[in-house]
This record gives structure tokens, C-alpha cells and sequence, in this order.
């Protein structure tokens, strides 16, 4: 399979540098105390924040922080070939990482015997889902108002007929030669996840993680924008609360009037 052409474009038409589109929308949940709509390319995914609450069962409780516990799942529907459901090794591995990764930034002594859930639903998967959930989750997170050092935000690179490259697709993921998600607080730089699937050179290395890195910056714009968004529909929703009151804020069958987030 030839994934990238004698132009150096990939399959899908993207140069090697280039992100899948991406779409980020803030609160789309009226119940959870924060939520986050993602689309990434072919991924669809919705995280929702539980949180801080006090911690059950109790023996989970640590009394000198809380407990940042992440579930991440893959509706049985989210594949082509129907997924099993239910938790299996590989989502609770990635429940893991992205619990390992926020709890760098949220301040967890500030809420000793606390939980704050936070569930990561994969509602359609074109690889990539763990970065495309974690950043969601990161999302929900702050709108949940979550006290946090700063945002985090996740992008694979990867290496795909010999050339390193960004974000990769279902096919450069099946077919390519190495997959290398990493999560940066990009605030401060600091890397909260990262993991290789495949070979690099220590070239490729850098190259991956310099090209990652990047994007990662320009991902971080759009979730701060999706914030903002929410925020100001929020102010908007209060000063004009008779208007609010017909169609509440938060009330998002109105979802494909404004999607454009990103
Ligand atoms: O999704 P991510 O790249 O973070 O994790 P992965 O384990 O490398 O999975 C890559 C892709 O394989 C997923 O995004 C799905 O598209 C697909 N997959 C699947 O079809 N069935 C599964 N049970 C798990 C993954």
C-alpha cells in the first residue's frame, strides 16, 4: 500500500506536518459538571466531568488529595467491526495514562477525600482516540472549573513509509511503521504522556517530538477558544435571562448552528 504519493502527500491529501480537522465545543452536557464534544478527523468523542465529590467507595478515598479517575470507553458501535463491550485491557490502560496525565495538572490537595470522574466515551474511532479523548477530557475538565496549573493537550506523530509524520489516519496507523502519542501541558511544556509504538531513529525521535510538540501548540488554541465560546454564551445566557429561559444555555439541539469551534 503506498501511503504517501510521489508529491508527499498521504492517502487522505495531507502533507506529512499536517493535523486531521478538528472541531471542539465546550458544556455540551446539561447534568456533568463539565463537558467536551471532540471531532478529530474520523473520531467522535464525548467526555463528561464528574466532580470534585467526595470519593466512593470510601477506601478509595486519599486523605491528602483527590482522586483523579478516568474511564475511558469504545461504544460497541464506534468501529466498523462491532467492539465488545465493556472494559478490556487496552481501555484500561488508556484510563490509566489519561488519569496519570491530568493529575499532573489538577490541583488534587486542594480536595483530599475527593473524586473528580471523568468518562472519556469513543463514540466513533479513526485512530488516534486516546489523544482525541484526552483532550477532550482536559477540556471538560476546565469547564467543570477544575482548578488546574494548565491545560493539556495530546497528539500522536508517527512514522509512515519511512517519513515521520503527524496525526496519523486508520491506514497509516495499520500500515505504517511507528505510532508516537504524547500529551504536553503546553503552558509550562511539560510532557504528561508519552508512548512509542514502533522504531525511530534518534533523529526521527526528535523530529517526531518537535513536529508533535507544534501542533500540540496549535490544538491548545482551539481548546482555549472552545472555553471562551462557552464562557461567553454563558454571560450571554444571564444577561439576557428571559431570553435564556425560552431556549436555555447548555441546550445543544442547537448544536450544528455553531459548530465552528476550531
Ligand atoms: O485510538 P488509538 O490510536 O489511541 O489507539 P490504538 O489502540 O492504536 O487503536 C487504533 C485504532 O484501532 C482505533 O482508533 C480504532 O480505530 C481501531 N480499533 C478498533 O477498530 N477496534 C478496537 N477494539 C480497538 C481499536
Amino acid at each position: 500500500m503506498v501511503l504517501i504519493n510521489d508529491q508527499g502527500l498521504r492517502m487522505d491529501g495531507r502533507r506529512p506536518d499536517q493535523l486531521r480537522n478538528i472541531k471542539i465545543e465546550a458544556g455540551v452536557l446539561k447534568q456533568a459538571d463539565g463537558s467536551c464534544y471532540l471531532e478529530w478527523g474520523g473520531n467522535k468523542v464525548m467526555a463528561a466531568v464528574y466532580g470534585p465529590r467526595e470519593c466512593h467507595p470510601r477506601h478509595d478515598q486519599d486523605p491528602t488529595k483527590a482522586r483523579v479517575r478516568v474511564r475511558y470507553n469504545m461504544a460497541a458501535f464506534s468501529v466498523s467491526d462491532r467492539k465488545r463491550p465493556g472494559p478490556d485491557r487496552r481501555s484500561q490502560e488508556i484510563s490509566k495514562i489519561s488519569s496519570e496525565a491530568l493529575e499532573h495538572v489538577v490541583l488534587t490537595s486542594l480536595y483530599p477525600k475527593n473524586a473528580i470522574d471523568v468518562f472519556i466515551e469513543i463514540i466513533e474511532a479513526e485512530a488516534g482516540t486516546r489523544c482525541a479523548g484526552l483532550t477532550a477530557a482536559a477540556v471538560a475538565c476546565a469547564d467543570a472549573g477544575i482548578p488546574m496549573r494548565g491545560m493539556v493537550t495530546a497528539v500522536a506523530a508517527g512514522k509512515v513509509d519511512g517519513k515521520v509524520c503527524l496525526d496519523l489516519s486508520r491506514e497509516e496507523d495499520n500500515y505504517g511503521e511507528t505510532d508516537f502519542p504524547i500529551a504536553i501541558v503546553p503552558k509550562t511544556g511539560e510532557i504528561v504522556l508519552l508512548q512509542q509504538d514502533g522504531h525511530f531513529s534518534p533523529d526521527e525521535l526528535d523530529q517526531a517530538l518537535e513536529m508533535a510538540t507544534d501542533a500540540a501548540m496549535r490544538v491548545y488554541e482551539m481548546q482555549k477558544a472552545a472555553l471562551l465560546a462557552r464562557y461567553q454564551a454563558q454571560a450571554q445566557a444571564e444577561d439576557e435571562p428571559a431570553e435564556a429561559e425560552a431556549a436555555p444555555a447548555g441546550d445543544h439541539d442547537h448544536d450544528h448552528e455553531d459548530p465552528e469551534v476550531a
